[in-house]
């Protein structure tokens, strides 16, 4: 199977996880997108979505699915989303695209966050794929040196500004240990909007697609 055929899988097998009549927390990225088009063809049994980008706002209303802002919005059963990578204890690196900000405070406000990936994102310590960090634009410069001090190569994504009007350092050669310390102390620069590693606030259930068909984890 290709790793998008692996991608399309575990998109639809979340569909198990949305309940009838509720409101759906929807991530970003290419697995994400499998998830929505399998979403529409359930669209007249839920409420809606909240979208955690423009993106897949986009995708989500092309699609027939009503988009709700999130301040309209008291609870969230479930939020679907992808990973850049994901560690045995179900923490990730996110924001591959760009949209861990939104991701983060969606993944705040569900009650289950079920992550979806095909298995090249499986790793036993998070930190191979660069680790993106959300940064007010003025800031940029400063929050590059502090991140040069915890030990990381940042670089500055090109070309990108992120939903919220701000830049990405992607941040290479980490070996990160202890990701709920190092998402503290990222998260506590000042001018880090988001740091992409979702420890604290981890996946309950990952969805992982093989050769060999979804495989699913909990904690
Ligand atoms: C976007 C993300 C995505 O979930 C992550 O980059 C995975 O993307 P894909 O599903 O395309 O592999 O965090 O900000």
């Amino acid at each position: 199977m290709t790793q998008d055929e692996l991608k399309k899988a575990v998109g639809w097998a979340a569909l198990q996880y949305v309940q009838p009549g509720t409101l759906v927390g929807v991530g970003t990225g290419s697995t994400a997108a499998h998830f929505i088009d399998a979403l529409a063809t359930i669209k007249h049994q839920i409420e809606g979505a909240v979208s955690s980008s423009e993106a897949s706002t986009a995708k989500l209303i092309s699609l027939g699915i009503p988009v709700f802002d999130l301040n309209n919005v008291d609870a969230l059963s479930v939020y679907v989303d992808g990973a850049d990578e994901i560690n045995p204890q179900m923490q990730m690196i996110k924001g591959g695209g760009a949209a861990l900000t939104r991701e983060k405070i969606i993944a705040a406000v569900a009650k289950t966050f079920v992550c979806i990936a095909d298995a090249s994102k499986e790793v036993d310590i998070l930190g191979r794929f660069p680790l993106p960090v959300e940064v007010i634009p003025m800031a940029r410069s400063y929050v590059a040196r502090e991140l040069v001090k915890l030990g990381g190569q940042p670089e500055y994504r090109q070309h990108v500004v992120t939903d919220n009007g701000n830049i990405i350092l992607d941040v290479h050669n980490l070996r990160i240990l202890d990701p709920v310390a190092l998402e503290t102390r990222i998260n506590a620069l000042p001018g880090v909007v988001t740091v992409g590693l979702f420890a604290s606030r981890g996946a309950d259930v990952a969805l992982i697609g093989t050769a060999q068909g979804v495989k699913t984890l909990t904690r």
